[in-house]
């Protein structure tokens, strides 16, 4: 007789979450945040999306990719061809940085091994990172303005992901030339993705 118990990935990230607050992960983050923020989304999806942190009105509701960056982050998904129930979207630090200043390195090394084990869990094909925060730790030494939109294979813990590293939204949103650029990547992903 099979007992062997089955654990869904929902409850695998319940669990990771219960983890992060049990080792308390950046207390001083935690402490003036309105609460953790994990990520939305699709939990078969073979794309994944890494920002780099909440901003308010993520940590307002808890979810990720919900104010001005992630009007435009849906609006190109739009464009590609996806929708957000398509994808899975995350962050590198699950907590907002007081005034949505950029998280400090001992913050994204703190959350690194968390969002390692959510790629684990989810397993998808495509990581695309959004910026530069979610891009150093995947593509070393890379400056994105020069491998934007360049897909690169690789391998975690044997495993093998295509990472495909985007400017960020917020970062385009405003910049005329960036977010031409940003849009032409975006819509391009699919193919990339296919081919
Ligand atoms: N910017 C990010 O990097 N992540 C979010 O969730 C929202 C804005």
């Amino acid at each position: 007789m099979y007992t062997g118990i089955v654990i869904t990935k929902q409850q695998q990230l319940d669990q990771l979450r219960a983890d992060i607050l049990e080792n308390d992960i950046c207390p001083d983050l935690a402490a003036q945040a309105t609460q953790l923020v994990m990520g939305d989304g699709n939990l078969d999806a073979d794309i994944v999306f890494i920002g780099e942190a909440p901003g308010k009105k993520e940590d307002l509701t808890g979810l990720p990719f919900v104010g001005a960056s992630g009007k435009f982050l849906n609006e190109m998904l739009a464009q590609a061809g996806l929708e957000r129930a398509d994808v899975y979207i995350t962050n590198v630090v699950k907590y907002r940085p007081p005034n949505n200043r950029d998280p400090k390195p001992a913050e994204k090394k703190a959350f690194m091994p968390y969002l390692l084990k959510q790629l684990e869990i989810i397993h998808p094909k495509v990581v695309i990172t959004l910026g530069r925060h979610s891009m150093e730790y995947f593509l070393p030494g890379a400056v994105i303005g020069e491998v934007h939109g360049q897909p690169h294979t690789v391998t975690i813990d044997n495993d093998d992901f295509l990472v495909i590293p985007l400017y960020h939204p917020a970062a385009a949103l405003y910049n005329g030339s960036l977010r031409a650029t940003l849009i032409e990547d975006f819509v391009r992903v699919p193919q990339i993705i296919a081919g």
